[in-house]
This record gives structure tokens, sequence and C-alpha cells, in this order.
């Protein structure tokens, strides 16, 4: 542009395309809530391509050795809106938004670090973002097209991720307790809970709430026919051929 401006030369007219116009729904609730369990039901019914489901687990900042030692002894705080790279996840965001291929992390939970790999995601119209903390930072929810809260009995959380964290992320039970008392639990009512406020949405009862995901599916649609209409009036107005490769 600067060098058109430079020759003398007209300039041409911005066109961004469909693609870069991504659209994130944010989900969020305690731990063991079932917001994976609504995000994938929600990525079925929808049964659109290019629909992804990103999770902010993916964004667990490493352990120092120290630290490692005391997250295998479930007396480190891995709840607490610290213990997430939010600056990399909205770099992340930003440059998917822009239709560019983008690395995520992928994080063990085995481990409590990010591993040296990584996967690649490349120009989805639809991200469903889930984290205990999808609606905290305020640079996130900036870029959210949907606010959801889940609610679930505590119980029932509680339970739960003690059958998942032993069965999957290689914990004990008494170790899955201990954490959830100690921090678990304390930061839901510090930082999660408070989300409610931001939410567009409440539902209660996850993914078994069939009203709930048809709404979230409509609106989803919705969403995407406004973008639709919208790009293509701005192509009609620029009145020129794109190539769209
Ligand atoms: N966590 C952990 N060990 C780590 C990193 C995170 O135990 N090294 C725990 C945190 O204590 C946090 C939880 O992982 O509470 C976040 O994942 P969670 O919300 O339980 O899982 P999701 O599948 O994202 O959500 P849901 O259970 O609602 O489906």
């Amino acid at each position: 542009r600067k060098a058109a401006e430079a020759a003398d030369l007209p300039q041409k007219a911005r066109y961004t395309p469909p693609w870069a116009d991504m659209s994130i729904i944010g989900i969020a609730g305690s731990s063991g809530s079932g917001k994976t369990s609504l995000a994938i039901e929600i990525v079925q019914s929808l049964n659109l391509p290019w629909v992804i489901i990103l999770s902010i687990d993916s964004f667990y900042k490493s352990l120092t050795p120290e630290q490692n030692a005391l997250a295998h002894r479930n007396e480190w705080d891995l709840d607490s809106p610290e213990s997430i790279d939010f600056d990399l996840l909205v770099a992340k965001l930003l440059s998917l938004k822009q239709g560019k291929r983008t690395d995520i992390p992928v994080y063990s939970f085995q481990q409590h670090q990010r591993l040296e790999k990584t996967v690649s995601l490349y120009s989805p119209h639809i991200v469903v973002l889930e984290g205990i903390l999808a609606l905290h930072d305020p640079r996130v929810l900036e870029l959210l097209d949907m606010k959801i809260f889940v609610e679930a009995d505590a119980d029932v959380c509680l339970s739960r991720r003690i059958v998942r964290d032993v069965r999957e992320r290689g914990r004990t039970i008494e170790g899955t307790i201990k954490q959830w008392f100690r921090y678990v639990k304390p930061v839901f009512q510090k930082y999660v809970e408070p989300q409610r406020e931001t939410a567009d949405l409440i539902v209660p009862r996850g993914m078994q709430n069939k009203m709930a995901i048809q709404m979230i599916v409509n609106q989803t649609r919705q969403i995407l026919k406004e973008k639709s209409i919208k790009h293509n009036a701005e192509l009609e107005r620029l009145g020129q051929q794109v190539d769209i490769y």
C-alpha cells in the first residue's frame, strides 16, 4: 500500500476473505462440569466443515522442576489464571483470525508439562474454545461471538473429575480429592463462578440440555448467515473478481 502511495498509483480497495472472519464460541465452567462433552455435542449438531474445539488446557504454562514436584504431590495451584499462558492464547487466536496456519501447543497432564510437539490448525470457520477460565481474560472476551457458562452440581463435578483423573491423567483418588479441596474448589469460587456474570447463556446439565444445544446451534448458524451476507455485499461493492484458492 505504501509503495502504491509512493508511486502515486490508485489504491486497491481492501477485501477480507470470509475465512479470516472466524467465529469463536467460549465455554467456561467448573472442572468436571462437562465443557468438553458440550463442545463435542455442539460440533456434532452443527455438522459443518471447519469447526474445531480448542481447549485452553493446551495453554498451561510449563512448570519448573520444583513446581513440578509439588504438582505431582497435588500441592500446586493449576486453576488460578496465572497458571495459563493467556498471552500465547490471545496471539494464537489472533493468528487464526487472520486466516494463518497456526501451531497450537500440546500439553501433558501426566507430566504437567508442555510437550515438544505441536498441532497445526488452518483456517477454521468456528472455534469452540473451552476451559475453566474461557470467559476470564478481557482480550479473549473481546474476540468471543458467544459466551457460555456450563453448570453442574459440585458433587457431580467432583465425582466425574476423580474418575477422569485416575483413568486418564495418571492420578490417585486421594491426590485428586486433596487437589480439589486445596485449589480447585476455592479457585472455582474466586475466579470461575464469577464468569457467570459475563456469560450470554448459562447451561444447566451440560450436554444433556438438548434445548440449550439447539439454541447455541441456531445462534451459530445465524452468525454464519449474517457474515455470509456481509461478505457477499462487500464483494458486490468492490465489483471485482476475487480468486479463492
Ligand atoms: N489440571 C491438573 N493438572 C495439570 C493441569 C491442569 O490437574 N497439570 C487441572 C486443573 O486443576 C483444572 C483442570 O485441570 O481444574 C482443567 O481441566 P477440566 O476443566 O477439568 O477439563 P475439561 O475437559 O477442559 O472440562 P470438563 O471436565 O468440564 O469437560
